[in-house]
């Protein structure tokens, strides 16, 4: 067994004091004092707040993007994840045109499988909706699938309206959750056209080929087709915008149920002024939605402090400045879309809402919300007897400066450099078995596939 003592144990409804027993692969005690036997491992966790693991429920890895593949790989990226305090992932696995949902899912067993440090879940995204993919939906949520995304933009993954209609329908028979990237595709098209044409070529064009009204346009229209599809079970994913925030606060006023809502640390601490970063630099920070102005975020961070936000994931899709998103030089358009970010997010989160958030809600934010959401509550998400012994002992106090140079993210930046932080992952255990210490891995890879 190992015993984890002296730490305090975020639990649902507050914090507990006493002994945290890991039995194997599973959670055996939460709180009181157990007696140690002589063969027992002893964990002193003074000072720390003891946590279910981090769980990040929205990856891109080892992803052809239809611009290029991301850098990192499922090895790569939960190696990064677990050093960071995030111990399951739920990637998208993604159904290109012209290829079946279970091709798309044997693909992500073959590129995850045997190779991961973090446990990992899959969504799975449907971008060929035919009567093939419909007939296939019960044996890829037999598989343990159960949420599944589309995309209203992108033009190689995008549905229309009526086929996300239809998806909707057919996913409320199976409980499934549809998460959606909202932004209106047709008029992303022609903005990015426009503005190339005005003689606009550098990373600064890609927020204005994307304003927030192609957000919230979206939003807009996801939701009214899911109240026409009898209030089917939607999660707005990376949401960037006031105006988008607005569209959702109205829905669940008019009555609107099954509505979740994600956002993304980058648009809780960086805002458009990073594109004008010289040298090519606001490449960086090309991905889709971009990020936006200072009110948009200062509008998600108090919907993030009021409890309005579900979960806070990264939409981790990294490529690297050189050899990748330089191809863009010269046409913004050009700069595949999506930035780095799952070893930092619980750093960023806990540094940034030091005032107005504590234990508790970086619990539900991080962890708890995102195994109700998907499918993954109680076996993750909690501190309860039974549960999988994936643990994060989180120092509040340690502090350090995130920088590429030291970061295990396989990409050659990060958006948050120099950027200073209070509190860190002091031991991150997946299935029992301790696979980071203070920022670093063990080399253990302890990883299984999350059948939800
Ligand atoms: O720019 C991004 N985020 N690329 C990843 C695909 C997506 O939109 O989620
Ligand atoms: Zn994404």
């Amino acid at each position: 067994m190992i015993v984890i003592r002296n730490g305090s144990l975020v639990l649902p409804d507050g914090l507990a004091k006493g002994d945290l027993v890991l039995d194997g692969g599973k959670i055996a005690q939460v709180g009181g004092s157990y007696a140690e036997k002589p063969e027992d491992e002893l964990v002193d966790a003074a000072g720390c707040w003891v946590f279910p693991g981090f769980i990040d429920a929205h990856t891109h890895m080892q992803c052809w993007t239809g611009m290029d593949w991301t850098a990192d790989s499922f090895e790569t990226g939960t190696r990064a994840a677990a050093c960071g305090g995030t111990t399951t992932i739920v990637d998208y696995a993604t159904q290109d045109k012209g290829m079946t949902m279970p091709q798309a899912l044997d693909e992500w067993h073959k590129r995850a499988d045997g190779t991961c440090t973090a446990n990992y879940a899959f969504h799975m995204a449907i971008a060929d909706w035919n009567e093939q993919t419909k007939a296939d939906l019960p044996g890829i949520r037999e598989a343990g699938v159960s949420s599944f995304k589309t995309y209203f933009a992108y033009d190689h993954l995008r549905l229309d309206d009526a086929q996300t209609l239809e998806v909707l329908e057919a996913l409320k028979p199976l409980g499934g959750t549809l998460c959606v990237h909202c932004e209106n595709g047709t008029l992303v098209n022609a903005l990015q056209k426009r503005v190339f044409e005005a003689g606009i070529t550098g990373p600064e064009g890609h927020p204005m080929s994307r304003p927030d009204v192609c957000e919230a346009e979206a939003i807009d229209r996801l939701l009214m087709i899911a109240h026409l599809a009898g209030d089917a079970r939607v999660n707005v994913v990376h949401l960037s915008t006031k105006l988008g925030l607005e569209v959702i606060r109205a829905a669940k006023a008019r009555g609107q149920k099954n509505i979740f809502v994600e956002t993304c640390p980058q648009y809780l601490l960086l805002d458009e002024t990073c594109y004008l970063e010289p040298g090519f630099g606001g490449a960086k920070y090309v991905m889709s939605p971009p990020l936006r102005k200072a009110a948009d975020r200062t509008a998600l961070r108090e919907a993030i402090i009021h409890g309005e936000v579900d979960t806070v994931s990264t939409d981790h899709c990294s490529f690297n400045l050189k050899g990748q998103k330089d191809r863009g030089i010269g046409d913004f358009r050009k700069i595949p879309n999506g930035g780095p970010g799952i070893e930092h997010r619980p750093a960023l989160m806990a540094t940034s809402f030091a005032d107005t958030l504590g234990p508790h809600e970086l619990l539900k934010l991080l962890s708890e919300n995102q195994a109700r959401v998907f499918d993954m509550f109680p076996r993750k998400g909690i501190l309860a007897v039974g549960s999988d012994a994936d643990i994060c002992v989180w120092d509040p106090q340690s502090e350090w400066t995130i920088n590429a140079a030291t970061q295990h993210q396989n990409v050659d930046y990060t958006t948050y450099e120099g950027f200073h932080c209070k509190g860190s992952a002091h031991l991150v255990y997946v299935n029992g078995v301790l696979a980071a210490k203070d920022g670093e891995p063990t080399g253990a890879k302890p990883g299984q596939y999350v059948k939800r």
